[in-house]
């Protein structure tokens, strides 16, 4: 039957709630996919201004609920967070975090 194989693909991908706060904009999101591109992909406004290569620090995000699900952060991101406002110990980059698990996240104000 056509269709069948790409149907099958769609019913095991493994997906995550995502919610972006302050608006509550709900995304659904693949495992593995990074927040920044569900991000961009549920149309929630993140800045990105390096295009997700992790140096420019504008996708600073807060993990409310989730942060355990994440993995642990790499020196790069260490280093970047150091320069960014406003960052808190449940803070992260959007472009460097893949998804594993549900996610509440705070996008800070500029
Ligand atoms: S988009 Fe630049 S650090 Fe994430």
């Amino acid at each position: 039957m056509p269709g069948t194989g790409w149907r099958f693909a769609r019913l095991t991908d493994i997906m995550a709630t995502l919610i972006f706060k302050p608006e509550g904009v709900e995304v659904q999101a693949a495992e593995g996919e990074t927040i920044l591109d569900a991000a961009l992909d549920g149309d929630v406004a993140i800045a990105h201004d390096c295009g997700g290569n992790g140096i420019c620090g504008t996708c600073h995000i807060i993990v409310e609920e989730g942060l355990e699900t994440l993995h642990e952060k790499t020196e790069e991101e260490i280093d970047m967070l150091e320069i960014v406002e406003g960052v808190t110990d449940r803070s992260r980059l959007a472009c460097q975090c893949e998804i594993s698990g549900d996610l509440v996240l705070l996008i800070p104000p500029e």
